[in-house]
């Protein structure tokens, strides 16, 4: 696994890539940061690149390799990647493919790159076919995670990765889980990002490829989906995973009786979030069964999922199309 590295401030993210990369690298950066006027103050060469989920593409792939091709970037190089998780899924596919591939470290922005998709070195991008369907997995050299990059954050990016985080608790861990329900103030302290972190990363050492314990981080992500694809992403992932998970947990105490108020804490720390809790679906019945079919973690006419028996006592079984249309309709 990369190693990671935990810095406080801006200052000592400069210091730790102007001393660790050699000076042909490359270092790509999320639009968005711009405001931290970090590229001053870099010995390598750098680029912003302006990427959002729409154009987490083909076309957004080609311009990167281009500007690596414009950098004269060898293979013994480097690429240093900052942003939130587009940034990263995409540029990290880039540097993979890049001449066979080049060594790329991550320094992820957001709460979710920070708590998810910055570990388990899976990159990609979308296509018609859907969300991240063309990636590969490849690792990062190593993940620098700089918790001031925070303190820009809008917050519903910030919740949206929160989102991630209590579902890391709900899989793997009762003190994450209990710590985010009971905070007042949403926002959370750097030990409960690192905890987080390390939920994933266990999960990903066990099952790098995903044929077995890493699906349990797809919890809330079934519906979750469904919903995203329905409301024609005019939710965000998060709440629609939010929501997902509420529908989720419901099952889980069907299945394998979760206790009740273990979903009572749940959704009152929706509310804290000021995130919805239910969803109107708006598509056919067909149109969602077209959904399922393609969920990558379908077969003909079921669906693999992950539901609790508690905290921390994730289990994945099949559950048909019928029920899941049914669960979704109440
Ligand atoms: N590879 C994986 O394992 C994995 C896991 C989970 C999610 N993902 C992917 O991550 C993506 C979502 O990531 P996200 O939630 O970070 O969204 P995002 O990358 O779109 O970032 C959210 C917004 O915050 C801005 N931003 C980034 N850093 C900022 C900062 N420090 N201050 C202010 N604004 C900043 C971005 O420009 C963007 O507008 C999805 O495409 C998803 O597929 C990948």
């Amino acid at each position: 696994m990369p190693k990671n590295i935990y810095l406080n401030s801006t200052e000592e993210l400069i210091k730790h890539i102007n001393g660790d990369l050699p000076n042909e690298s490359l270092i790509i950066l999320d639009s968005a940061l711009e405001q931290f006027q970090l590229h001053s103050n870099f010995n390598a060469s750098h680029v912003y690149l302006e990427v959002s989920e729409e154009t987490k593409n083909l076309e957004t792939i080609e311009k990167i390799w281009e500007i690596m091709f414009l950098s004269n970037l060898n293979r013994s190089d480097e690429v240093v990647i900052i942003g939130g998780g587009v940034m990263l899924d995409l540029c990290s596919f880039a540097a993979s493919t890049y001449k066979r591939g080049v060594a790329f470290t991550l320094v992820p922005s957001t709460l979710l790159a920070m708590v998810d998709a910055s570990h388990g070195g899976k990159n990609g991008f979308n296509n018609v076919h859907g969300k991240n369907q063309i990636g590969t997995f490849n690792l990062p050299k190593s993940v620098v995670v700089c918790f001031e990059l925070l303190n820009t954050l809008k917050d519903n990016d910030y919740k949206d990765g929160l989102i991630e985080l209590v579902k890391h608790g709900l899989i793997g861990s009762k003190e994450i889980f209990h710590t985010l329900v009971s905070t007042e103030n949403f926002k959370i302290d750097t030990k409960t990002i690192k905890k987080g972190i390390q939920i994933k990363e266990d999960i990903v050492k066990e099952d790098y490829l995903e044929t077995g314990k890493r699906k349990y981080l797809n919890f809330g992500h079934t519906i979750g989906h469904l919903i995203e694809q329905d409301s024609k992403f005019n939710l965000s992932h998060g709440e629609a995973v939010a929501i997902g998970m509420i529908y989720e947990l419901e099952l889980s105490k069907k299945h394998f009786g979760l206790p009740q108020e273990v979903i009572d804490l749940y959704i009152s720390y929706l509310e804290k979030l000021d995130f919805k809790k239910s969803y109107e679906f708006e598509n056919s019945i067909d149109y969602l069964l077209e959904i399922l079919k393609d969920d990558k973690k379908s077969k003909s006419d079921s669906v693999d999922i992950v539901l609790l028996s508690d905290i921390s006592q994730p289990n994945l079984i099949s559950i048909s199309f019928d029920e899941l249309i049914e669960v979704i309709q109440n």
